[in-house]
């Protein structure tokens, strides 16, 4: 089984991708009310899209992410000092401060629930861990396309103590959960290549909590510094799905507020915003 994770109370912060309804779970598969969607899990794992919908370079992205899965960690770990001059631990300290994590106090309804769009191989959890107030109730949330990816974030939480965190195959592009279910919602690494930055960003608003940071990390190169030819065919092989890497701002929905936008390095910059409450 599967979906035994998902009690009563994580079940209704989902909906159907599709209709906006509410979900109940029959075996292995998440089931509108009506019985008209039925979403069955996939490699082990809940799957609230359809094949068909992911297409260009979403496609291509999930290819290349299920072939290497275990390869998407280290090599980052190793080339990023290589391509950038800086060690991942620099960038990934750098964008936690944007989330506000220190200004989270406990609920008495339900855990403080963050979630990670595009989570891969869980990376950024035990930064997470490191950065939340001590003693918090958290449950994390982790959505990805690439069953790959999960998997092998469920083997770093097998490995290593780490909040709860429920992940489930998710297309960015249509979110399955209520409005403003999240405390906070991040995500690092994958926006350009989506064929939808505008909807990814408008969904991460709606689920966020109204007035919280949404955070979002990927690839730009800063041209405040110098870049010399070493570090631009650098990003060139980084972006090579992406003609013009740049920072969504023209993206975010009309509603955002309170947008900033930073360099976390040579090649990411870190993009903040809140819709109002
Ligand atoms: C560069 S990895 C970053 C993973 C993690 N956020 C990190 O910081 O290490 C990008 C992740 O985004 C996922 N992804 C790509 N397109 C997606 C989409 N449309 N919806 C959900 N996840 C997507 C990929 O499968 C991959 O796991």
């Amino acid at each position: 089984m599967t979906l035994t994770w998902l009690d009563p109370e994580r079940l209704a912060l989902l909906r159907c991708p599709k209709t906006g309804g509410a979900l109940t779970v029959e075996g292995d598969a998440l089931v509108t009310a009506d019985g008209a969607r039925r979403w069955p899990s996939r490699h082990g794992l809940a799957c609230l899209y359809e094949d068909e919908q992911v297409v260009g370079n979403d496609r291509l992205m999930r290819t290349i992410y299920n072939s290497l899965p275990a390869l998407h960690d280290p090599a980052t770990r190793v080339l990023t000092p290589i391509m950038q001059g800086i060690s991942e631990h620099g960038i990934r300290r750098g964008f936690l401060p944007r989330l506000e994590l220190e200004r989270l106090s406990p609920r008495s309804d339900r855990p403080i629930r963050i979630l990670e769009v595009g989570i891969g191989g869980g990376a950024n959890l035990p930064y997470l861990q490191r950065a939340l107030p001590p003693g918090l109730p958290v449950e994390i949330w982790g959505v990805d396309l690439s069953h790959g990816m999960l998997k092998q974030c469920q083997r770093r939480l097998e490995r290593q103590s780490l909040p709860p965190t429920c992940l489930m195959m998710v297309d960015a592009h249509e979110l399955p959960f209520v409005d403003g279910a999240f405390d906070r919602v991040f995500h690092v690494g994958a926006i350009g290549n989506y064929s939808h930055p505008d909807r990814a960003l408008a969904e991460m608003a709606r689920v966020a909590q109204p007035g919280s940071p949404i955070v979002v990390v990927d690839e730009e190169l800063d041209l405040s510094q110098r870049q010399s030819l070493y570090y631009r065919l650098w990003f060139k092989a980084l972006t090579f799905y992406d003609d013009q890497p740049h920072a969504p701002v023209a993206a975010l929905p009309p509603s955002a507020q309170d947008i900033r936008l930073t360099h976390l390095s040579r090649f990411y910059y870190c993009m903040s915003f809140r819709v109002p409450v």
